[in-house]
């Protein structure tokens, strides 16, 4: 598995395209009661959406595109909303995957699969099975996801892979128990919907992602508005915690101190 930098041990390269995009993909319920009808019009309007952001990330020459579905919190919801989800999601991936893969795509699920009955979890295996070669996009899909769920299940596969090293861990050692291990840290995220919180979404991986918030809803959202938000990203100085005047081409930086034991006590 390739192993990527991370933004803390090392200043990562930027370019004019953010490689990775993350979005919360907020507003669906919202949409369909403007427009009278059931919230879960706005899901099933929601997938559509996705479909066209997907090809638009493509064309854009973004590289990674992860999208929040269901948080580990959604379950939160009245059941009938839960089931509804589940089943759009059954059909999304029957659906989908053979287009994907066409389109040269990689399709990657994170989230802890265990509470999805059988069905929808051999799709999700098919799925990423099927589309495991391809390089042209990773589109990750992040389903009872939550970044507190993610950072604890990587520490313990840690404990019980390394239980020698416990107390002397690193960034790095734990890196690649991370579900997002398989895509480098979002260089752009984008909240649609108004709401300017990250609920609970890759909340390691945001370390030094510019963030996007926009009112229009996920329904309405569409190339425009992505470039909208890339536009915003090419505004921003990206300074990882050096000053302005560093970023000029020709300083030197000095160098970071090396990867030490996270600990209060040392
Ligand atoms: C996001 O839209 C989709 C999911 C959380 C599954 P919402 O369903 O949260 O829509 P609003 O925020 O209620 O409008
Ligand atoms: C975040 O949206 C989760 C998804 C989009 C899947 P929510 O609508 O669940 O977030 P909160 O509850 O408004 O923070
Ligand atoms: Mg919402």
């Amino acid at each position: 598995m390739a192993a990527f930098g991370s933004s803390t041990q090392a200043i990562p390269e930027t370019g004019e395209v953010p490689r990775h995009v993350a979005i919360i993909m907020d507003g669906n319920g919202r949409w369909a009661r403007k427009r009278f009808l059931p919230r879960v019009a706005g899901h099933k309007r929601g997938v559509e959406v996705l479909r066209r952001v997907i090809m638009a990330c493509v064309e854009r020459g973004v590289e990674y595109l992860t999208v929040f579905a269901f948080s580990s919190e959604n379950w939160r919801r009245p059941a009938e909303e839960v089931s509804f989800l589940m089943n759009l999601f059954v059909s999304a991936l029957s659906d989908e995957v053979a287009r994907l893969h066409e389109n040269g795509i990689r399709l990657r699920i994170v989230g802890d699969l265990s509470p999805f009955e059988p069905r929808l979890r051999e799709l999700i295996e098919a799925g990423e099975r099927t589309t495991a070669g391809n390089t042209r996009l990773t589109l990750t899909v992040a389903a009872n996801y939550g970044g507190r769920w993610d950072i604890l299940q990587a520490c313990n596969r840690l404990a019980r892979a390394r239980p020698d090293k416990c107390g002397e861990w690193v960034e790095s050692d734990l890196a690649p128990y991370l579900a997002m291990a398989h895509a480098p840290e979002p260089d752009l995220f984008i909240r649609t919907g108004g709401e300017q919180r990250i609920s609970n979404f890759m909340i390691w991986q945001l370390a030094y992602t510019e963030l996007y918030f926009t009112d229009r809803l996920w329904p309405e959202f569409d190339a425009k508005t992505l470039d909208a938000a890339i536009a915003s990203y090419r505004r921003r100085e990206r300074r990882f915690g050096r000053t302005s005047e560093q970023l000029q081409p020709g300083t030197d930086l000095p160098l970071p101190p090396a990867e030490a034991p996270q600990t209060q006590d040392a």
